[in-house]
């Protein structure tokens, strides 16, 4: 199931987004992920960034167009995680990741992230979507309940997790 890029609505600052090419982007993937766990829980520990490389490629395998980097003149300064998973039966979206390096944070466009992830799940016919957050990260957790996502259980697993979702 294949669809193409859509638009990035920030007319403002001008970026762009494009699929992520594993072997050119994997410094800035692994980058990007460490900065993404010190937000969420303060501290590196036990994250095997050479797993999560191989989870990023077998997410590219299934939905290329879900695993996005967004650019300003070529420089990456955010990601995207989009995908389809089996809940209870069902087929749902899946956001494994938002992230705007820090320059980039605080304009608004996390809002941005929210309506493309909800565009590219409405133009596949996908009409719930869910991800997880740290409880910690407060401002990962104001962004998604100011865009409506609920929370709906938590994990306790090393750190307390949210898994929160939103009905389209
Ligand atoms: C999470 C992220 C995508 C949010 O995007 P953003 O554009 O920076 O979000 P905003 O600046 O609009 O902030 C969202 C809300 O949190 C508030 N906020 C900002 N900093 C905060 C903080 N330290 N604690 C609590 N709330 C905070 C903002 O005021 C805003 O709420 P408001 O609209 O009611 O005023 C971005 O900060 C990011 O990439 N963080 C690092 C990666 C990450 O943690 N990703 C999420 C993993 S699940």
């Amino acid at each position: 199931m294949s669809i193409g890029v859509i638009e990035f609505e920030n007319k403002l600052l001008d970026l762009n987004v494009r699929v992520i090419d594993i072997e050119k982007d994997k410094d800035v993937l692994i980058q990007f992920r460490k900065d993404t766990q010190i937000q969420s829980v303060g501290k590196l520990d036990g994250f095997d960034f050479g797993s999560y490389l191989n989870r990023v490629r077998e997410r590219i395998n299934k939905l290329p167009n879900g695993q996005l980097l967004i650019e300003k003149d070529n420089i990456p300064v955010g990601q995207m995680g989009l995908g389809i998973v089996d809940y209870e039966g069902i087929d749902i979206g899946y956001v494994d990741l938002f992230y705007l390096i820090p320059e980039y944070r605080g304009k608004g466009l996390g809002e941005d992230l929210i309506r493309y992830a909800e565009n590219f799940f409405k133009e596949i016919n996908v009409y719930e979507y869910q991800l997880r957050v740290s409880s910690a990260n407060q401002r990962a957790i104001r962004l998604y309940t100011n865009s409506g996502l609920v929370k709906i259980s938590e994990d306790n697993e090393e750190h307390p997790v949210w898994r929160m979702r939103k009905i389209l």
